[in-house]
């Protein structure tokens, strides 16, 4: 297994993001609302492949917080610390971007991110209620937070 190439990604790559995000997400989200969102001010992307796309992030600054818009892996790939590299390159072009917090919100009912983000450094900070919709099941969203200034993932 070679090791994953970690790239910042422009519009261009939004078929290939889209493609990772629908094999991560039921609601799948379109290349056009991906191209459309990364072409958006401070928003970023980074693609994880080697000979096959592999994982990706999408994230946006507004000001001195950014946010994670999105975090996929494809399945045949996790725990193999894509997704740790993922969140750590984010945070990285965050602090370039003028940042001082990386912050998101993450379904109660996704163990894996919840325990993949508190791996890499961040808190819980609060709680979106019924911010979720499962197919008629309101889910609650947990809101996280990274100190970008103290924490380095
Ligand atoms: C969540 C997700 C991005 C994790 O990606 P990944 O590449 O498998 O994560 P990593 O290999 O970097 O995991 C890093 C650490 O996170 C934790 N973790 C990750 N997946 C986990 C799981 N299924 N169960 C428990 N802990 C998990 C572990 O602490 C892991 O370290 P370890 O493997 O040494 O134990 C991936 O499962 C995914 O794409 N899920 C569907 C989409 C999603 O939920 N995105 C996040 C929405 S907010």
């Amino acid at each position: 297994m070679s090791r994953p190439h970690l790239a910042p990604a422009g519009p261009e790559a939004a078929p290939v993001l889209a493609e990772l995000h629908s094999q991560a997400f039921d609601k799948a989200w379109s290349a056009q609302d991906i191209s459309a969102l990364i072409g958006g001010a401070g928003a970023y992307a980074v693609l994880a492949q080697d000979t096959a796309p592999l994982g990706m992030i999408m994230a946006r600054v507004l000001f001195e917080e950014a946010e994670i818009l999105t975090l996929a892996v494809a399945p045949s790939a996790r725990r193999r610390g894509i997704g740790a590299a993922l969140v750590v390159a984010a945070a990285g072009l965050a602090r370039q971007g003028g940042a001082q917090a990386l912050v998101l919100e993450v379904g109660e009912d996704n163990p894996a991110a919840i325990a993949l983000y508190g791996a890499c450094g961040f808190v819980r900070v609060g709680r979106r209620r019924n911010y979720y919709d499962r197919g008629g099941r309101q889910i609650d969203a947990l809101l996280m937070r990274l100190d970008l200034n103290s924490e380095r993932p």
